[in-house]
């Protein structure tokens, strides 16, 4: 076992030396010392490895060390003998395998004045702990991989991997003193040989009786506070009280550790305060340190920060008023590059952040909210995808199904119908609507996640904001001066033979009359899947056309790509194209495709990228903006498609971009989180995809646009089109069937 954590470190070290970032001495934080914040990793990298093992704190600190000084936190539980080790809760049976080695082991104790029921450090010698216990992942969305494998650690095991510095959590002296165990002791014994930076208690009477035994210039006090609700042992006032008289405070702690919603409150609808308490500004003034715990990137900690964790980060340490001193957290490395400026490798450079219906992840899809969000938070370029009304007008929706986007299904769902040549599950679709009629419908925020309560977007938006027509959309273009637009069209075909709908002529004058054809400081793409629709927009040299490609391709032979390229400047294709990963979550390997493309000047676009955090494999750490640094910096392509052009922004542009400061992003190295495990311990590899055939690109001229309304005479062509009659049957049929389907599936779904 210890032989693959071996290999990994080095893995990991070996990407980073190649970079290592020079600290700025100029740099300035709000900080009480005025030094960069401290990262505090909460029983290592727990967001990945079972909690302060030795995996968790060997990652810990590989991934941090380029960062300043960053303290690993262990949460102090003693043994029968007296000894320390490191295990979050009092009882261990929820972070080890303690029940099956032991499992007449089960007590109650009277912890703090309540029973609890459970397994206890305090009943075995270290050496059972040893021997037999090991550690497992509690938490559901974090990978299991590593459960079974590694043993507890002790505070010597911990000290042994060398932390820049080590930081003590006493969560329960009370409770070990009445059981004849002195944590006071321990500790002073564990200073005499090891340095201990911090440490930290919710009880006041430890902490003062800890103010004669350690050397307070070598190691800081702190006061953990708890809910404000919950009653300090020491003085029966509760923490919210005590917190109010910040002076006293200080006479037994040199700062604080407070649950972050101290600092900056989050309502009941989970959204933040406008502003912040003033915990942070006074305790700086009381000479107090100030840091906030509670800090995990699959924890969204509310709908502000949009799935972004670097955005909560940044809330706490980069705000105009404060810097916390530091921040304890279960995902070290996203916490530690916190400094934006450290992402400005690639200010300047042609990476595109394409949207997906607008900032889709923040407002409805395709409204005038989500495009002007997008602009605002720095979109390269904007995208339409163009739907069409049953009177032709055009308007931007994700797909012309309106079941998903809007609130058709509550007032059309008499007019639901299947068309398999559009969606296998059954729709409301634009062109069976008069415009007059969308008109009378609602956005509507979709999710990937929409049966997850927890991760809906921004439920306070969910109804927000104005449809918004092809025009409408060219002038804001226009007037907002976007560097460019996508234009994407889909279904043309169908929409022509079976609607009498002209889409191609449609976009094509809606261009021209804003001219955006007789013009080159705007870029154009046109997007479709069909490479016959892409060759009628050849005739405007300044148009860039893009072939999205949704199937997953495994490769792209030259003969394949040589076709292409006579079509297409520009593909667009799903993430597992160009990165494949496993069933349980790791990446695995790179395609060629983006190589194979790249060589014959085919520009390569990524989508769709969404922030939250079951969508990311696991080697990004929970944290979307380590995913794009896999695609931009790690693979480079030449644009990402994504929901959330906010953080695609955060990452590749700031302000402060200094290009001579060449400090890169940690970047896991693709199937680097695999190559540390065994083989046994994997989901086998997942079959290649096929690879893309020339078959798959060439496609049949369009039908001619067929005038519906036309009675179909004797002389006629009635194969053209079914009659209404006999469709009208469908939809009958399919009522039921589409209710069924619509309140079972996500809208949403292979697309991510
Ligand atoms: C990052 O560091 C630079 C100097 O190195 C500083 O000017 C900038 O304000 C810092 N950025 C943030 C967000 O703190
Ligand atoms: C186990 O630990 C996790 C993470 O701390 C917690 O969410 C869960 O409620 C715990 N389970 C029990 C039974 O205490
Ligand atoms: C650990 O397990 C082995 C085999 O199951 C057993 O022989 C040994 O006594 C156990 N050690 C402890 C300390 O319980
Ligand atoms: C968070 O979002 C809510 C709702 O949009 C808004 O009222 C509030 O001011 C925001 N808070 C911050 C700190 O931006
Ligand atoms: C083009 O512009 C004219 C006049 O401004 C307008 O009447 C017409 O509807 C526009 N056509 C399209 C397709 O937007
Ligand atoms: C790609 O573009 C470059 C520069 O425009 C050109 O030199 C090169 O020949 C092109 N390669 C191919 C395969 O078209
Ligand atoms: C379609 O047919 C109807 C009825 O014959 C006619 O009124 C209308 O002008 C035709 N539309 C087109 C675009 O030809
Ligand atoms: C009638 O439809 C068939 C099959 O779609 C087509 O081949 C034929 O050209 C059409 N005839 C006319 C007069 O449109």
């Amino acid at each position: 076992m210890i032989r693959f954590f071996f290999l990994f470190s080095l893995l990991i070290h070996a990407t980073l030396a190649k970079k290592a970032a020079p600290a700025d001495p100029s740099e300035k934080w709000l900080t009480l010392s005025g030094k960069p914040p401290l990262v505090i990793s909460r029983g290592g990298f727990s967001g990945i490895a079972p909690e302060s093992s030795e995996f968790a704190n060997s990652m810990a600190i590989s991934t941090t060390a380029n960062f300043g000084s960053p303290a690993i936190f262990c949460n102090l539980q003693l043994t029968k003998d007296g000894m320390g080790i490191c295990q979050t809760e009092i009882r261990l049976d929820n972070s080890t395998t303690i029940a099956q080695v032991y499992p007449k082991g089960q007590k109650i104790y009277k912890v703090n004045g309540e029973d609890v029921r459970g397994w206890f450090a305090l009943d075995y010698l270290i050496e059972e702990l040893y021997s037999n216990v090991t550690c497992v992942q509690n938490i559901m969305s974090r990978p299991d991989v590593f459960d079974g494998q590694l043993p507890i650690s002790s505070v010597d095991d911990v000290a042994g991997t060398k932390p820049p510095q080590l930081w003590l959590n006493v969560q329960y002296d009370r409770f070990y003193t009445e059981h004849k165990l002195s944590v006071a002791t321990f500790i002073q014994e564990t200073t005499r040989l090891t340095h201990v930076n911090y440490i930290s208690s919710p009880e006041i009477g430890f902490l003062k009786s800890m103010n004669g035994k350690v050397n307070k210039a070598r190691t800081k006090l702190i006061f953990t506070v708890l809910g404000p609700d919950a009653v300090e042992p020491t003085t029966n006032q509760k923490y919210g009280a005590i917190i109010k008289d910040l002076a006293t405070v200080k006479s037994f702690a040199s700062g604080i550790l407070v649950p972050k919603g101290y600092i900056w409150p989050v309502n009941k609808q989970n959204y933040l305060e406008a502003a912040p308490t003033t915990l942070v500004t006074d305790a700086h003034k009381q000479g107090l340190e100030v840091y906030a715990s509670g800090f995990a990137n699959d924890m969204p900690g509310s709908y502000n920060y949009s799935y972004d964790p670097s955005a909560e980060y940044l809330q706490f340490i980069a705000n105009s008023q404060f810097s916390v001193d530091g921040v304890l957290t279960d995902f070290p490395p996203t916490a530690a590059q916190h400094n934006i400026s450290e992402y400005s490798l690639f200010a300047g450079q042609p990476y595109l952040i394409i949207t997906h219906n607008g900032a889709s992840g923040v407002y409805p899809g395709g409204t005038d909210l989500a495009y002007q969000q997008a602009i605002n938070d720095g979109a390269d370029i904007i995208d339409c995808s163009v739907q069409l009304s049953k009177d032709g007008v055009a308007f931007c929706m994700n797909t012309p199904d309106l079941a998903g986007d809007t609130t058709a299904m509550a007032s059309f769902m008499s007019r639901a119908t299947t068309i398999p040549e559009i969606q296998a599950k059954s729709g409301v679709f634009s062109f069976d609507l008069e415009w007059a009629e969308i008109q009378t419908l609602k956005p509507q925020m979709a999710s990937p996640f929409e049966n997850t309560q927890s991760l809906v977007r921004n439920p306070a938006a969910k109804n927000a904001g104005k449809f918004v027509r092809l025009a409408d959309f060219l002038d804001l273009a226009k007037t907002k001066a976007v560097s460019g637009i996508m234009i994407n069209i889909q279904n043309a075909a169908y929409l022509a033979s079976h609607k009498g709908l002209d889409i191609i002529a449609v976009v094509t004058s809606a261009l021209s009359n804003t001219t955006f054809d007789k013009q080159s400081t705007q870029q154009v793409f046109i997007q479709s899947d069909d490479t016959t629709v892409l060759s009628k927009f050849k005739e405007v040299p300044t148009y860039k056309r893009v072939l999205s490609i949704t199937e997953l391709i495994g490769d792209a032979p030259k003969q394949s790509v040589d076709e292409i390229k006579k079509y297409v400047d520009a593909v667009n294709v799903p993430r597992g194209t160009l990165l494949m990963t496993t069933d349980d979550g790791f990446t695995k390997y790179t395609t060629n495709v983006l190589k194979e493309m790249q060589a014959a000047n085919i520009s390569v676009f990524v989508s769709v990228i969404v922030n939250e955090f079951p969508t990311l494999a696991f080697d990004y750490f929970a944290d979307p903006i380590m995913e794009l640094a896999s695609f931009i910096q790690g693979i480079g392509v030449n644009g990402v498609v994504t929901e959330f052009p906010a953080t695609a922004s955060r990452y590749l542009r700031s302000p402060c971009s200094d290009p001579s400061a060449k400090t890169a992003f940690l970047l896991m190295p693709v199937g680097g989180l695999l190559s540390g495990l065994d083989a046994g311990m994997l989901a086998p590899a997942v079959a290649p995809a096929p690879p893309l055939e020339v078959a798959d690109i060439v496609d049949p001229p369009l039908p001619s646009v067929t005038n519906t309304s036309a009675p179909v005479g004797p002389g006629g062509n009635g194969t053209a089109a079914p009659g209404p009659s006999s469709s009208g049957i469908a939809i009958n049929a399919n009522v039921g069937l589409s209710l069924l389907a619509v309140a079972m599936l996500s809208f949403f779904s292979i697309g991510y």
